[in-house]
């Protein structure tokens, strides 16, 4: 695949795919949306990619937000429809995705880049990271999920202190208040990423797709999470990995998903 705003790099059952506009600090404009889009559906089609990774490209930004330049004149209509094809297509396509997607936050991670970083399904950062969601020092507030994912993941309290502050936070607090799970040396960032990936590959995908599935139920407007649960949990025992995975134990061998 070919993209004008991307480098997507496949190794041993793990895609990295690198946000790739550093003039822009990596802003997400349209084209950048619908080929995140283009490139996380594929490698989630492909059997042999396990794990995802997304990161941005240079040593300054994951992503400094969506591309301000492309909807400062929009009106009321166009950002509803802004927001609603953005969550479709990019955030709510990822956090729903079967494949495990790990956001390796490399830098400034704000606006709709702290909104993509937060719809994966876990983040990793390096030292220098800092993220924020500054909408409301535009006059906007987060269209991207970002007022229900901050929420979710830190806290109510912290994230509204977040949101209408507009300031930043750096790694270390991220990693205090749980917005990432570790924080890494700037030049260890990838490799992190790739370990927990490694760790993530001798797993049963069918498996970690039911797991992604249950866990999102809590988040989802009238499903009961314990309902999902119980039939992901049923319908694993209809499946060839959980026959390999429960056989290889009683063997005492690793099993092959
Ligand atoms: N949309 C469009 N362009 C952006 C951008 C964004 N979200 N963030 C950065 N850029 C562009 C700048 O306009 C600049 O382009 P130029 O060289 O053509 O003028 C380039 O990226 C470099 O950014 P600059 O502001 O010069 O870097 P800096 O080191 O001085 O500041 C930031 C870095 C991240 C603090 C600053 O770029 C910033 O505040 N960006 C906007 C963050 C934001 O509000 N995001 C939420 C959007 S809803």
């Amino acid at each position: 695949m070919q993209f004008n705003n991307l480098l997507l790099h496949i190794d041993q059952g793990v895609g990295v795919i690198t946000i790739n506009r550093p003039k822009k600090l990596n802003a997400l404009n349209k084209e950048t949306i619908q080929e995140l889009h283009d490139a996380v559906k594929s490698l989630n089609a492909s059997k042999d990619i396990r794990v995802i990774i997304i990161t941005g490209s240079g040593e300054k930004a994951f992503v400094a937000g969506a591309d301000i330049s492309e909807f400062s004149d929009f009106s009321v209509q166009q950002a509803a429809q802004l927001a609603r094809e953005g969550q479709n297509i990019l955030f709510d396509f990822i956090d729903q995705l079967s494949t495990p997607v790990i956001a390796a936050v490399n830098g400034f991670a704000l606006g709709g880049g702290l909104e993509l970083a937060m719809a994966a399904h876990f983040r990793v950062a390096s030292a220098n990271a800092r993220m924020g969601l500054p909408e409301v020092s535009l006059g906007v507030i987060p269209g991207y999920g970002g007022t229900q994912r901050l929420a979710q993941l830190i806290g109510k309290g912290r994230a509204l202190e977040m949101i209408t502050t507009a300031q930043m936070i750096d790694a270390l607090k991220a990693e205090r208040w749980g917005l990432v799970n570790a924080v890494t040396p700037q030049n260890e960032l990838i490799s992190h990423c790739l370990s927990l990936a490694e760790k993530i590959k001798r797993n049963s995908p069918l498996a970690i797709a039911a797991a992604i599935r249950a866990v999102n139920a809590n988040y989802q407007e009238g499903v009961q999470g314990y309902d999902v649960e119980i039939s992901e949990f049923a319908k694993c025992f209809g499946t060839d990995d959980f026959s390999e995975g429960t056989s290889a134990f009683l063997e005492k061998r690793k099993a092959k998903f």
